[in-house]
């Protein structure tokens, strides 16, 4: 299991001021943010397109983990890539080539990873394991911040921490959705290692030990 690192997520941020919102991210000590892209279409919101991306990487050098919520993931990813996402992953349960567009992502020299839903099985993502950077499990249906953490996923991180385990694979595993200080050790507790907050970190009335707390977990 890798050392525990907290992704804050940028959908939470002030959209009007990102880029002085990311400077916050990361005078927290923050390493990654998270990105969250949204079709209208897989999920019933929209957020950011890869402009949002490229304004972005020549103010910060904060990983980008670029989640792509997205029907057509294959159609994006390249944007994504040059625009100058570092990481990019892509849901299961939309219909295409999920092998495919992970190989089209890490030929173009990024870090891939697959995402699944609070419903989708965890059997849905083994297939893929010897094939990824990191597991991307949703603690909360996708499209909106602010929602509650489902508990019961964990039961599916953990069974992914074991895939993970006995194939001697060395992949992360991510939770995203409604993580907080005091579901994160439970977390921790399944196998996870990359923590996505988008509400409680940016509530947080002290970022830099919301940070601290969630990257010093055991
Ligand atoms: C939800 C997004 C999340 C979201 C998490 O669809 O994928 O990344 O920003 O926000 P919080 O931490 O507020 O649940
Ligand atoms: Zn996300």
């Amino acid at each position: 299991m890798g050392t525990p690192i907290l992704a804050p997520s940028m959908l939470a941020a002030d959209h009007t001021r990102l880029a002085e919102d990311i400077k916050g991210v990361e005078s927290a000590g923050c390493t990654w943010l998270h990105v969250d892209i949204m079709d209208g279409h897989f999920v019933p919101n929209l957020t950011f397109g890869p402009q949002t991306v490229a304004d972005l990487r020549p103010k910060t050098d904060l990983f980008l983990d670029v989640h792509l919520m997205l029907d057509n993931p294959q159609d994006f990813v390249e944007h994504f890539i040059k625009a100058g996402a570092d990481q990019v992953t892509i849901h299961v349960e939309p219909d295409y080539d999920v092998s495919a567009c992970l190989a089209k992502i890490r030929s173009l020299g990024a870090k891939c990873g697959v995402v699944f839903n609070p419903g989708t099985p965890a059997s849905a993502v083994e297939p893929y394991l010897d094939e990824i950077d990191i597991v991307l499990a949703m603690t909360v249906q996708p499209g909106f911040g602010g929602q509650s953490f489902q508990a019961s996923v964990l039961e599916k991180t953990a069974q992914v921490a074991a895939w993970r385990q006995t194939r001697g694979l060395d992949f992360r595993i991510e939770v995203d959705g409604g993580v907080n200080a005091e579901n994160a050790p439970l977390c921790r507790k399944a196998g996870v290692d990359t923590f996505v907050a988008g509400t409680a970190f940016f509530k947080s009335a002290d970022r830099e030990k919301f940070r601290q707390d969630i990257e010093t977990l055991a």
